[in-house]
């Protein structure tokens, strides 16, 4: 009796040792063999039972029993804590925190030339300009006639253009939009105008779709120098520096007197004479520009006696190409989202 009753009391210590000891479902599955396996500690103790003296089987067995149902209670007990300690952990390892930004989110980005086109906007916004739009699909009229390009004018041949049967056109450059702009907001007037144009050309270093930002100030007893200066200045903020600039005499029908401005090469300064931007010469054409044809002025229903202005022309590609050093117009257009999202330069 006294011995069984110290093995009873040895394996219910030993078993609440090593339950003690136990973190994690194996070690708790080994515990159960160790103790109510086959060979386990309780099994051996339970078999004994026959082998004591008939006078203490009965006492044995009872305390041996409910050892065993202790046992079992115990490793349920555990099995629960272990299980619920586990899913916690799992649950606040795949607890998803709503206010965490998305894993691998794409950075979107503004397309090279609509980016140009808003800071070239931002620019002249600064200087009290208003961004004016037009629409692409035009009539000759406004496109042409009130330009003072008449149907006869060479002009016209510059320009080839998309024709509908009905005689509408897609507007080849965003002029049309200055007389729009007179006719709808009347003067004083500073404008500046983006878009789309559209013109029958289609190789390396044309495409038939490009991007224009037109501009036009009306006002009285305006000068050439204020031209020269607001064109300037704004090449010099889009660029983030002060660049060498260069006016020369040009032809427009739709200014007079007109000029294109150069800009010193962004890429190579003049220095470099096989420099791929600038072919060498040191010098890039940005703009056209000049003194608003009193024609037009008078298209825009302006009396051009007491008003004049100034209009200026720019290639919004072009400006991207040079700012961000993309090489290839056609990257501009071909739709490569990868390209266009990948950090073409621009910022985000
Ligand atoms: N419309 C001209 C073109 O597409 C660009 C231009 C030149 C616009 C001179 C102007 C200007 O407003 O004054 O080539």
């Amino acid at each position: 009796m006294a011995v069984t009753e110290l093995n009873i009391a040895d394996v219910r210590d030993a078993f609440l040792v090593s339950l003690n000891a136990i973190h994690s479902l194996q070690e708790l599955d080994d515990l159960r063999v160790k103790f109510t396996g086959k060979k386990g500690e309780l099994t051996l103790l339970l078999r004994s039972v026959g082998k004591l003296p008939p006078e203490q089987r009965k006492q044995a067995g009872q305390e041996m029993n409910s050892l065993r149902d202790e046992i079992d209670i115990r490793l349920a007990e555990a099995e629960k804590i272990i299980r619920d300690a586990e899913n916690e952990k799992l649950e606040i390892q795949e607890r998803i925190d709503v206010t965490l930004p998305p894993k691998g989110r794409l950075k979107g980005a503004f397309h090279p030339v609509l980016q140009t086109m808003h800071e070239i906007a931002d620019i002249m916004q600064g200087l009290g300009y208003s961004v004016a739009s037009g629409p692409e699909h035009e009539e000759d009229f406004y496109n042409f006639e009130c330009l003072n390009i008449p149907a006869w004018h060479p002009a016209r041949d510059m320009q080839d253009t998309f024709y509908f049967n009905d005689g509408t056109l897609l507007r080849t450059h965003t002029s049309p939009v200055q007389i729009r702009a007179m006719l709808q907001y009347g003067a004083p007037l500073r404008i500046v105008c983006p878009g789309k144009v559209f013109r029958r050309d289609n190789d390396t270093t044309h495409s038939p779709m490009f991007n224009q930002m037109e501009g036009l100030l009306i006002d009285k007893d305006v000068s050439f120098s204020v031209l020269k200066g607001t064109i300037t200045e704004m090449v010099n903020a889009f660029f983030g520096r002060s660049l060498k600039a260069r006016f020369r005499a040009s032809y427009f029908p739709f200014t007079e007197p007109s000029m294109e401005l150069d800009i010193e090469c962004v890429e190579c300064s003049g220095h470099d004479e096989d420099c791929r931007v600038c072919h060498g010469t040191g010098w890039l054409e940005v703009a056209g520009m000049g003194m608003v044809h009193p024609n037009v002025i008078r298209a825009g229903k302006i009396d051009p006696n007491i008003y004049n202005g100034f209009a200026f022309g720019l290639g919004l590609d072009r400006l991207a190409m040079l700012k961000y050093g993309i090489s290839d117009l056609r990257l501009l257009f071909d739709g490569n989202t990868a390209y266009l999202l990948s950090g073409w330069g621009g910022e985000f």
